[in-house]
């Protein structure tokens, strides 16, 4: 149990009106939670402190070898005005095992849970009340040793910083366009895919600026060895249905991240009696499928978006417009079903919600 000290802020900001113009990530609370780590001396000083600039010196270990990691989740405001967590546990587990493969400390899960659900707790005013909108919470871990030099840190900071965010489909759900990448990768087998770290994101930049520039939203990843099967989107797992069978790339080669909304939907989906394969899918498998009428549904998985159906995939120059570039039954049942637990608006059998506080 952590004995986590409270540093009241001067002035508070001044709480957003229109939560239509919330966005993502572009506005943060008055607070944030923070920890040190020292080798031999293990996390100390939990506090909870007034947001703002973090003083680091300019030879610190995260600026030159990028030893640092983040996860990234939600608080959900109910209906009837409780405040929610949806499966933190599992990020706390993906947190733990970046932390394994990036020689950063691990660290004790009720702990984590009870600095996110503290840091919530008094910034719960900010948690916006409309339709679709949460508190985003982004944890992470910085490496703070002073030296250049190709070494694990023996210090580092944990902070979590939290960022009121609007509904993902203010319009409704759109379909979106995707492109496979036929040049760059984003991960590779004994790499960092698995992990949580922003090497994998900066890696991933130019693949997405030149899908930007092309008009579409996301890259979708093929593995890093044969170029041939399908990893992930840029911040989405993926889910194709053929011939009724949902697929969905294997997490064993440990160069996807294994997100929670793709595991929640896993569960969802065979609690409901649907077939669900976890196993290599190549894209050349979804191209035929396709071309012979097979390929139902596919869609992306991801706490942003919850589900995000792919209405065009463009490989190597072709779009392939999957399902009438419409919302499929099985992406519209789970985005559903996962909203639905979400903001507590349904029953949650799998008890995968972890109540914080009344609102
Ligand atoms: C690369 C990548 N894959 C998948 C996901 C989906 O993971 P989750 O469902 O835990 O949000 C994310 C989300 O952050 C991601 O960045």
């Amino acid at each position: 149990m952590l004995n986590i000290r409270f540093e009241q802020a001067k002035t508070l900001k001044e709480k957003p009106q229109d939560e239509t113009k919330l966005g993502f990530g572009h506005i943060f609370t008055d607070y944030m939670f923070q920890m040190n780590y020292l080798e031999g001396k293990g996390w100390y000083d939990p506090r909870i402190v007034p947001y703002g600039p973090i003083s680091l010196d300019p030879c610190c270990v995260v600026f030159h070898y990028a030893q640092e990691m983040f996860e990234g989740l939600k608080a959900y405001r109910t209906a009837d005005n409780r405040i929610q967590l949806f499966r933190p546990d599992k990020n706390i587990e993906r947190l733990n095992r970046t932390n394994e493969r990036m020689c950063i400390p691990q660290m004790h899960p009720a702990d984590v849970l009870q600095a996110i659900k503290a840091l919530v707790e008094v910034e719960k005013d900010w948690i916006p009340h409309s339709e679709g909108t949460s508190l985003y919470i982004r944890p992470f871990i910085i490496a703070t040793d002073c030296h250049l030099g190709v070494h694990p840190s023996k210090s580092y900071l944990f902070t979590i910083i939290l960022s009121p965010s609007g509904s993902y489909y203010a319009a409704g759900i759109n379909p979106v366009k995707i492109i496979v990448e036929s040049e760059y990768v984003r991960a590779v087998r004994g790499g960092t895919g698995f992990a949580k770290v922003g090497g994998n994101y900066a890696a991933s930049l130019i693949g997405q600026q030149k899908a930007e520039e092309l008009g579409y939203a996301q890259v979708l990843w093929l593995d890093g060895i044969e170029h041939k099967y399908i990893d992930e989107v840029g911040a989405m797992n993926v889910f194709f249905v053929i011939d009724g069978e949902v697929i969905t790339p294997t997490l064993e080669k440990g160069n996807i991240l294994p997100g929670v909304t793709r595991a929640s939907c896993i569960d969802m989906l065979r609690s409901k009696g649907y077939r669900v394969s976890e196993r290599p899918l190549a894209l050349e498998e979804v191209r035929v499928a396709a071309e012979e009428g097979r390929l139902n549904e596919a869609f992306g998985s991801g706490t942003a978006a919850v589900v995000s159906p792919i209405g065009e995939l463009n490989i190597d120059g072709k779009t392939l417009v999957i399902n009438h570039n419409e919302i499929g039954p099985i992406a519209r049942m789970l985005y559903d079903e996962l909203t639905g637990i979400q903001w507590g608006r349904i029953p949650d059998p799998f008890h995968w919600v972890e109540p914080v506080c009344k609102g």
